[in-house]
């Protein structure tokens, strides 16, 4: 018999050619560590953010104004459970454990979104939170839907169907309060616009010349559109609709360029941004401990299973 083996370029060029036939990359396929590894570090950073993103809005199912918006906004947030629960399935397909990506999550050493640690302090925020933050992540998935590895892409598909209806509830709370609420009720939404603009489009991360990742997971097609590329789509998509709302964007450099036919921004705040992803923004200390709490509160959940599945074994 023939030993045959296969040298280590020859497998990166036909995994390089495959992503350039547009062919999935699937769990048992031979792909480099480096493409592994990017993909548990982002599918596990996107799945802690979608199960820390219930928190802030969680805060307010007690406290809907009907009975209708608090239905809406439940199914949303047990939405986002189950959002996290693809991406922590799709991760485990690359040799993650649960238990590792808690732990990371819980001890603090895993990022997830900054946005996630800013506060809602009125209803409106919820709203907003349904326009902008759901409307940037669907910006963001539509194109992740297109990833290279199979399980992260159809698992994307799916995300961004059910963003879809989180982004329609936002905004037609924010339209409805800015064209036929109440005084209160405009200067509220305004008052929300003025404090998540800008931790928004810090959602889309630093700028391409600073995102060290980018350009290995763009060569790999697990990108394909950069940090700005996105924000400045999200940009041009939702700044005329603001406006026509009569609203105003908290941001005195905002001018629309004829040329690039962009809207152009002032500069972000990335001082701000390093501050909350490593740990210190307004919110971080209190969306881990409701995790933490949430994960001790379910020891005896998974005790209980664990016990269930030996004994069902032991059975066997
Ligand atoms: N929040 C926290 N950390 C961020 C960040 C953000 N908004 N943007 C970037 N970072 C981190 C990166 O994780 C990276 O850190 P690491 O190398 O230690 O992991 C560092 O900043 C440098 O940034 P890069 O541009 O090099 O990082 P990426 O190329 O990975 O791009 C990303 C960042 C665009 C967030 C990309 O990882 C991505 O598309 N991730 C998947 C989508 C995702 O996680 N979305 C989070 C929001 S989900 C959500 O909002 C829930 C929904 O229900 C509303």
């Amino acid at each position: 018999m023939i030993e045959q083996t296969v040298n280590i370029d020859d497998r990166l060029a036909e995994f390089e050619a495959r992503i350039a036939r547009g062919e999935k990359i699937e769990p048992g396929d031979w792909m480099p560590d480096e493409y592994r590894r990017q993909l548990i570090r982002m599918i596990s950073q996107h799945a802690h953010s979608e199960v820390v993103g219930m928190l802030p809005e969680g805060a307010w199912i007690p406290h809907a104004p009907s009975l209708r918006r608090k239905m809406v906004l439940m199914a949303k947030v047990q939405d986002e459970a189950g959002h996290g629960q693809y991406l922590y399935h799709a991760a485990e397909t690359l040799g993650a454990t649960r238990e590792e990506m808690l732990d990371a999550l819980l001890t603090g050493k895993a990022k997830y979104a900054s946005i996630f640690n800013y506060p809602t302090l009125t209803w409106a925020d919820v709203a907003w939170i349904g326009w902008l933050v759901d409307g940037a992540a669907i910006k963001n998935q539509t194109m992740l839907a297109h990833a290279s590895y199979g399980p992260y892409s159809r698992a994307m598909v799916r995300i961004c169907a059910e963003e879809t209806f989180h982004y329609k509830q936002g905004k037609e709370m924010i339209v409805h309060y800015a064209t036929n609420g109440t005084p209160e009720q405009k200067a509220m939404v305004q008052d929300g616009l003025n404090r998540w603009w800008n931790p928004t489009l810090m959602m889309f991360g630093p700028h391409d010349s600073d995102s060290t990742n980018s350009e290995i997971l763009m060569r790999w097609g697990i990108k394909t559109k950069s940090n700005d590329e996105l924000r400045q789509e999200f940009i041009n998509e939702e700044v005329p609709e603001v406006h026509a709302l009569g609203l105003t964007i908290p941001d005195p450099d905002l001018h629309f360029d004829e040329e690039s036919g962009n809207w152009i921004i002032g500069p972000i705040d990335w001082d701000e941004f390093w501050r909350v992803v490593k740990g210190n923004g307004p919110m971080n200390a209190e969306r881990l401990a409701a995790r933490r709490d949430a994960h001790e509160n379910g020891r005896w959940v998974r005790e209980a299973m664990t016990a269930y599945a030996e004994k069902v074994h032991n059975h066997v």
